[in-house]
């Protein structure tokens, strides 16, 4: 039924609009069918990509957009967030857990969207912007779990 949905968002990179991709992403997982805990997963990933653009992306700069797309193909969901800002220098370094180049924060946004979605791509090129494409599926049309991935198994989480 929702099988090739499309939507696409575009927002300034401004704090107070990390809330409505959030909200977005969470509506459009939604049509799909994740569980509760998986449709949060889909919202701290999103969170992270987002707030990521908003913070390092544009530092310095003049203001710059934020574009959220969602696709649902073969059962599942792809989304990116892209930005246009100053880009990542060395992705495989940033996607580090503790990694972060702002001694303020803790560098585990790449960890979080690592551990939350299925497959996770990191597009970036210097001076030209960065995007982050992001697969799940919900648990319950993976089939078979992976042997170690209790993910979905438990009742209290
Ligand atoms: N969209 C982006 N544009 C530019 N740099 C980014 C972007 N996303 C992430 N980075 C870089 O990758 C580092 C690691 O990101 P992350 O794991 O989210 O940690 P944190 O945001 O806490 O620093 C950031 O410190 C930043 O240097
Ligand atoms: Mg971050």
């Amino acid at each position: 039924m929702s099988e090739g949905n499309r939507f696409r968002l575009e927002i300034l990179a401004r704090p107070e609009n990390v809330g409505i991709a959030r909200l977005t992403a969470a509506s459009f997982a939604a049509q799909i069918d994740f569980t509760l805990s998986e449709i949060e997963e889909v919202k701290v990933a999103v969170s992270e990509a987002v707030s990521n653009s908003v913070i390092h992306a544009y530092a310095g700069r003049a203001e710059g957009v934020v574009v959220l797309e969602g696709h649902i193909e073969n059962g599942g969901l792809i989304i990116s967030v892209e930005d246009f800002g100053k880009g990542i220098e060395d992705v495989a370094l940033a996607r580090q857990p503790s990694f972060t180049t702002d001694p303020e924060r803790m560098g585990l946004g790449f960890s979080f969207m690592e551990a939350f979605v299925d497959e996770l791509e990191v597009r970036s090129q210097k001076d030209k912007g960065t995007k982050i494409i992001m697969r799940k599926k919900p648990e319950a049309a993976r089939g078979q779990c992976r042997p170690g991935d209790d993910r979905g198994t438990r009742e209290d989480d």
